[in-house]
């Protein structure tokens, strides 16, 4: 009779003591020590079970029931308290990432094309819409392709107009321009007529400053043909120039100077930061030179495989960068080939 009301005391004793305990744990770790210690093998609960001995026979059932009351009541208590747990887990972790759909996005950084890249394509297109094609010729090329063939011998004095990088191959050089490359589209295609363009990087042995730079793009233009005349030359370039440039520009050709066209010129566009007024980007004058360009010369077009009694051509030069530099108010032809990323996210 004592000894169970004893065990009872302490049965009740356990189950408050073993709640109590329950209400300060934090966290999972902190409930796993007291589900060890209150529902382990040897919790205070379970020992009780071992002690059922000491009772008499009519009350063990009742000690035995009561003893399985309070280890279900820890068990239920224990399932309740890590539920919360982990409900207020959540909670916080929701709590934290909280997420405000209705902010802007960040933008991702896109790459973009180079200027040169830019200039060049519009180029491209305007001259593929007037039915041209695009041929490719190398960048190293030889002194007789690059000078000889077109028209300017090791003599001539107009050889001063462009400094060349030789190579260390004797008679190999980087070309100085993209005119080599007449020869060899016409060399490929004779008798047949041309409309090509030729695009490419150019080479030239220079101090490098904000004006000059030791390489560069060009496009070259080149048509051969019977009967091509010199107003056709002059139409296409000012259509060339209109597309580019915008419907209403002025344009002017300059009689000027190459060894491989004859007559030459030089075209100008009205100067389209000023329109022509004057400034300082077109140095007061109200025009801009744009490629230099001519008919192609009657030796040019032998070389080239073309016989200059019955056909005849015209040809021209531009360089993009230059083009890019006057669109944009470039002041330093460096920047092109500098790779700095602020000048390079401004296009
Ligand atoms: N090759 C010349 C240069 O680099 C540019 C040029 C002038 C190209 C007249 C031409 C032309 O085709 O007809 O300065």
């Amino acid at each position: 009779m004592l000894e169970e009301q004893g065990l009872l005391q302490e049965l009740a004793q356990i189950q408050v003591r073993a709640l109590e305990t329950l209400q300060a744990v934090q966290e999972q770790t902190g409930l796993q020590v007291w589900r060890s210690a209150n529902l382990g093998r040897s919790a205070p609960v379970m020992r009780i079970f071992s002690r059922l001995g000491e009772v008499s026979k009519e009350e063990r059932p009742l000690v035995g029931q009561r003893a399985n009351q309070v280890k279900q009541a820890l068990e239920s208590a224990y399932e309740e308290y890590e539920n919360r747990l982990q409900e207020t887990a959540l909670r916080s972790s929701l709590e934290q990432d909280r997420l405000d759909v209705t902010l802007p996005g960040r933008q991702p950084e896109r790459g973009r094309l180079h200027p040169s890249t830019q200039t060049l394509r519009r180029i491209y297109r305007i001259f593929a819409e007037m039915g041209f094609q695009i041929y490719l010729a190398p960048d190293i090329e030889t002194d007789e392709y690059n000078f000889e063939l077109l028209n300017i011998p090791a003599y001539h004095p107009a050889r001063d107009m462009w400094d060349t990088f030789h190579t260390t191959n004797e008679g190999m050089l980087l070309r100085t321009h993209t005119s080599p490359g007449q020869i060899r589209v016409m060399r490929e295609y004779a008798p047949e007529p041309i409309r090509v363009i030729l695009p490419g990087m150019c080479y030239r042995y220079e101090q490098i400053s904000a004006r000059s730079e030791i390489q560069f793009n060009q496009v070259e233009v080149l048509a051969v043909g019977e009967g091509i005349t010199f107003s056709e030359f002059k139409g296409t370039l000012i259509d060339f120039a209109r597309r580019m440039y915008g419907e209403d520009v002025r344009t002017r050709l300059r009689p000027s100077y190459f060894p491989f066209t004859e007559p030459s010129a030089e075209m100008d566009v009205e100067c389209f930061i000023c329109r022509g007024e004057g400034c300082a980007i077109c140095k007061g004058s109200g025009w801009l030179e744009i490629m230099g360009c001519g008919m192609v010369h009657p030796i040019v077009l032998q070389n080239g495989g073309y016989d200059p009694a019955r056909f005849t051509g015209f040809a021209a030069g531009m360089g993009p960068e230059r083009i890019a530099l006057l669109r944009h108010r470039i002041e330093d032809i460096r920047h092109f080939w500098a790779n700095d990323i602020r000048f390079l996210e401004q296009f």
